[in-house]
This record gives C-alpha cells, structure tokens and sequence, in this order.
C-alpha cells in the first residue's frame, strides 16, 4: 500500500544565493542520501536511479545559479550545470517570475489543438535565430523528440530515400529513431532488432569518402551530425570538415540536420556551433539550455523542409505536452537573460581564460590524457575509465560536481553555467587540480 511521505523537517541549510563556493558536512552520499537512495532503489526501476551502478549517490535538495545542496547540507559547485541545462544558472529568479506569471495564467495548453500567446512569442523569437530565412520552428518535448522531428522532416521532404546518416560516436537520444542514430553499443544492443537497416553510421571527424558515395545512391534522406560531439567524448571536427559535409548535401539536396542540443545557446562562446563553422544547416535541433530547467525542445530552419508536414487533418508528429505554457514562458525568459546578461560573450570569455590552465593538464597530470575545448564545454580525458570515475568521485568529495561520459567512460565533462561567477571557476580548477595531484 502506498503511505504518504510524511512531511520533511525544517531544512537547517538553504541556498540563500548561488554564487557560492563548496561547503561539505559530511563525506557524499551522506546518511540521508544513502536513505533515500535506498528508497528510490526499492521503487524506481533499476538502472536511471544511481549513476554509480549500484553505489547510492547523492540526492539534490535545492540547486541556485552555480550551486547544488545536498539532502545532507552538502553544497557544491555544479560543473555539470544539469546536463547543461542550466546555462543561465540554476532557478534564475527570471525564470521563477516567468513561471508564476503564466502558471497564474494558463497551465495547459493542448499540444497541437491551440496557441497561446508565449507560445506565439517563443516561436518568432526562435525563427528569428534561425540559420536561414525563411524560416519555421516545430516545437518539441525533449532533445529525443526533436531529433525525432528532424529525421521524420527530412523524411517528408525527401520521400523517395529511405538512408538516414550519422556519426560515430554521437548521442542523439533514447526514443528508437533517436537511438539509431546514436552510436554506443551499450544503449543499442538490447534494441537492436528494433533498429532500422536504414541508418549509417559513419566516423565523426574522418574521411568523408564513404559520405560523398552514400549520397551519390540518391537514397539519403538526411545527415545528422553534432557539430561538437557532447555526451560522447567532446570531439572538435576538423577544420572545414562540416563545411564539406554542407557542400555535398547541397550538392545532393540531402537534408543537413545539426544536433545543437548540448552546443545550442552559448556553450561555445557563440549562439550555436553553426555560426562558428560558418556552415548553414538545413535544420536545426535545441533543447536542454533552451527551456532553463522546464522540458521544451524544437527543430528550427527551412521553411520549405518544415512546410512538408502539413497535414489534410490530424498531426503527423506531436505530444500532449507539446510546447507547454510554462515551458514557453521559461524559454523565453532564458533568451531574454542570455541577451541581456551578454552570456554568450562571457562563454568566450571565460573559455578564452580557462584555456591555457587546461591545455597544461596532459603535461602535469600523468592520468590526463587529453584536453578538448572551448567556451564553457570542455572534455578531460583521463587514460581509463577508473581513473575517470576517481576524478569525478574525488572532485565530488570535495564539493566539484562533474559527469564523466565518451564511450567508454574516459572523458570528464566540465559544462559549468554561463553565469558562474569568476571566483566560483577558478575554485572549482583548484579543487579539480587538488583531485587529479591526489
Ligand atoms: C546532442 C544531444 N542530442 C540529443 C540529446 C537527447 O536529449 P534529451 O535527453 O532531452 O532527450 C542529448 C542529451 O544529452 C544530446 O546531448
């Protein structure tokens, strides 16, 4: 039987601002978080509740701007900034108004059967950053679904090829189609029956040769790519690399999708990676910093490709919860910061800054093999996946959250706010250095 979680006592600590530096009380996970792990284990199913196996891991009480509280008292510096969501920091007090003020308004808004007036406002705001004019948006849930929508436009706009090409490695989501366009074997395996022959794969950053014969068949619908591989290792291309994909499906009017999801918004130091390539895509997929914390994701570009769904009744592609009142007024609300708070040029900055203290590492640091990036998304890749997992542990235990991902694990992935306050960086490279000395 179910029994109610009785009320939680009075909190001793609260995150009174997010600007703040590490405080730990108790080594993590402490005894409440080891408790409610332990819960969470008994009723959720395995797998999505721990990211240690089956180690308990911490339970977050608050997160504010570039810090996160423990349900022990711990408050850390977040260099994972929620998978990168929180680019303008977390619970940004524009958000919070932006929320009460459309939750005093309208809460549900019917997917596909109606508008609303954020909703009207987030898409203009959106074909206005387009990369291309005309353009439209196609709102969605999630990252995955965005990505659903891309592969399902080109599709629409190209119905006579069946060939969808990705990379390896690349993440593009969980959802089937999502999947099989992602490239670890570990989330692919089990669902393998399920995947479509139709998808290739080729290697992110390599020869392009197979990519040139595989349009010249006539039957690739689209190319999706990370412009900057996230999730999956940090991977910079190549110089021109996108450029010359840009130019053979130009060549070949196959559709180029650019999965900006994680690189969208400002990571980089520029609004999206195409701007850096100087490549425009046909199609582009945002989500994660977009929504500042609430799930909205979209597909932005060519008013010619998104025109394709247009239907003689019911949609070809939408959700219950499709472009949700309050996750519209929250994305509109992160724009609106991201412009007047110049984030963007502070990602550069920052980066610019930060470079030379990271590029050093492989030299000082014999666990690190490699440094990898620019703006506020940098990859560390350790020689082994322990050595990864000592880091991210080490780094935790003295108040640094980090995620490690790539596909094996080896890559330690420092995606801080945009809005981290100066001091709170370079606190958390000192407590990443003290980590990697140890
Ligand atoms: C590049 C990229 N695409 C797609 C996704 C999937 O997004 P979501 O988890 O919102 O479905 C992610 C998530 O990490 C991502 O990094």
């Amino acid at each position: 039987m179910w029994v109610p979680t009785p009320p939680a006592p009075p909190l001793a600590t609260r995150l009174l601002s997010g600007n703040q530096l590490p405080k730990m009380l108790v080594d993590p996970p402490g005894p409440k978080a080891r408790a409610f792990s332990a819960r969470l284990a008994a009723s959720e199913a395995p797998g999505i509740n721990t990211l240690y196996g089956n180690e308990p891991n911490i339970l977050w009480q608050e997160a504010l701007g570039a810090n996160v509280l423990d349900v022990d008292g711990n408050r850390y510096l977040d260099l994972t900034s929620g998978f990168g969501v929180a680019a303008i920091g977390h619970r940004h007090p524009a958000i919070l108004r932006a929320i009460q003020s459309q939750g005093e308004k309208l809460l549900h808004g019917l997917g596909d059967a109606c508008g609303y007036p954020a909703r009207v406002e987030l898409a203009e705001r959106l074909v206005d950053i387009a990369p291309c004019r005309p353009a439209r948006v196609h709102f969605a849930v999630s990252g995955a679904d965005a990505v659903e929508i891309a592969l399902k436009t080109a599709l629409l706009a190209r119905p006579r090829r069946e060939r969808l090409i990705s990379f390896d490695p690349a993440y593009h989501g969980m959802s089937l189609g999502a999947l099989n366009a992602s490239s670890r074997p570990l989330f692919r395996a089990p669902f393998e029956s399920q995947l479509a022959k139709t998808g290739v794969r080729l290697p992110f950053g390599g020869d392009l040769s197979e990519l040139v014969r595989q349009l010249g068949t006539g039957k690739v619908a689209a190319v999706l790519v990370e412009p900057v591989v996230g999730r999956e290792g940090v991977l910079f291309p190549p110089d021109g690399w996108l450029a010359e994909i840009e130019r053979h499906c130009r060549r070949t009017e196959t559709v180029l999708i650019f999965d900006e999801i994680f690189t969208g918004f400002g990571r980089l130091g520029e609004l999206f990676a195409f701007r850096l390539a100087g490549v425009e895509p046909d199609l582009v997929c945002c989500g994660k910093a977009l929504g500042g914390g609430l799930p909205i994701a979209a597909v932005v570009g060519r008013q010619d490709l998104l025109d394709s769904w247009r239907s003689p009744g019911e949609a070809l592609h939408t959700g219950t919860f499709v472009a949700h009142p309050l996750a519209c007024a929250a994305a509109l609300a992160t724009l609106e910061v991201l412009a007047s708070d110049d984030l963007v040029a502070r990602a550069a900055r920052l980066g610019r800054e930060i470079a030379p203290r990271l590029q050093e590492w492989p030299e000082r640091f014999l666990e690190v093999a490699a440094v990898r990036g620019r703006g506020l998304l940098w990859g560390i890749e350790l020689r082994h996946a322990p050595a990864a997992q000592r880091l991210v542990q080490g780094c935790r235990r003295r108040g640094v959250l980090l995620l490690a991902g790539g596909p094996e694990g080896t890559v330690a992935q420092l995606v801080p706010s945009l809005a981290i306050a100066e001091r709170q960086l370079m606190v958390a490279m000192n407590l990443i250095e003290e980590t990697l000395t140890a």
